[in-house]
């Protein structure tokens, strides 16, 4: 049996699902993945997950083989990405390939796309739009990670990019690395909120009280420069399962 906690506030009532351990949440997390992937199988013939990178969902992606899925038919892509070599410790295209690496059939499609940021980008937005026939791409299910800053994908507090990013309909986007004690240290690329809004459901997965207590802060509070996680969740229209182990 899940325990359920309640988060009120401007941005909207959430139901969090609390897990007694991480591989429980991420069993959720799994299932919840692999009824939207089957289900757009059965409708379109065609699936695309979007997931975040980080730490937290790398063991979602290591068990995602563990799914009886016709995986020839799926696109795994990604919510954002560092900029550096694909092959760099930091890069999220290593940890995601080499975790999904022994799926025989899945397509993967890494934002990074060429040497250079705005290129990179560019060329990624047109592979995304490749997924459905020249148009924006639809992603079936989208798996979200925070951090304790409040940010998610590569949306951070603070951050020149959040003066447009509601209203910017380019799908992806390069973040600058910022030079002081703001993140990101890192050049990064990302999906625009137009982009993410094109999940058909999204599951945010986190773990630590620290992160509860500031996604309740964001909920509490959605602006969109101070709390991004918060400002998405409220005007995201779909379905979010939020799941969450201490
Ligand atoms: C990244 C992610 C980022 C991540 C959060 C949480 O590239 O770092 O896209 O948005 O979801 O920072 O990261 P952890 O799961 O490692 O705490």
């Amino acid at each position: 049996m899940t325990d359920i906690l309640t988060l009120e506030g401007d941005a909207g009532r959430f139901a969090v699902q609390v897990f007694a351990t991480p591989h429980e949440a991420e069993t959720a997390v799994l299932n919840l993945i692999g009824d939207a992937v089957a289900t757009a199988i059965t409708a379109d013939d065609r699936a695309v997950i979007c997931g975040a990178g980080g730490s937290t969902p790398k063991p979602v992606y290591e068990r995602l083989h563990t799914l009886d899925l016709a995986w020839d038919k799926v696109t795994l892509t990604q919510v954002d990405e560092r900029f550096v070599p694909v092959d760099d410790p930091s890069s999220n295209t290593r940890m995601m390939r080499e975790a999904v690496a022994d799926i025989e059939g899945l397509n993967f499609l890494s934002l990074v796309q060429d040497t250079d940021q705005a290129l990179s980008a560019e060329k990624a937005e047109t592979a995304l739009r490749a997924l459905n026939d020249g148009d924006a791409p639809v992603f079936d299910i989208t798996l979200l990670g925070m951090g304790g800053d409040k940010h998610y994908a590569s949306i951070f507090p603070q951050h020149p990019l959040n003066a447009s990013i509601y209203e910017t309909k380019t799908l992806v986007l390069p973040v600058a690395a910022t030079d002081g004690t703001l993140e990101p240290k890192l050049p990064r690329l990302t999906l625009s909120v137009n982009a993410l809004n094109r999940s058909r459901r999204i599951v945010l997965y986190i773990t630590g009280k620290a992160k509860l207590e500031a996604l309740q802060k964001a909920i509490a509070n959605p602006d969109k420069d101070s709390a991004p996680i918060g400002a998405f969740l409220r005007q995201y229209t779909h379905l979010v399962d939020i799941i969450w182990v201490a």
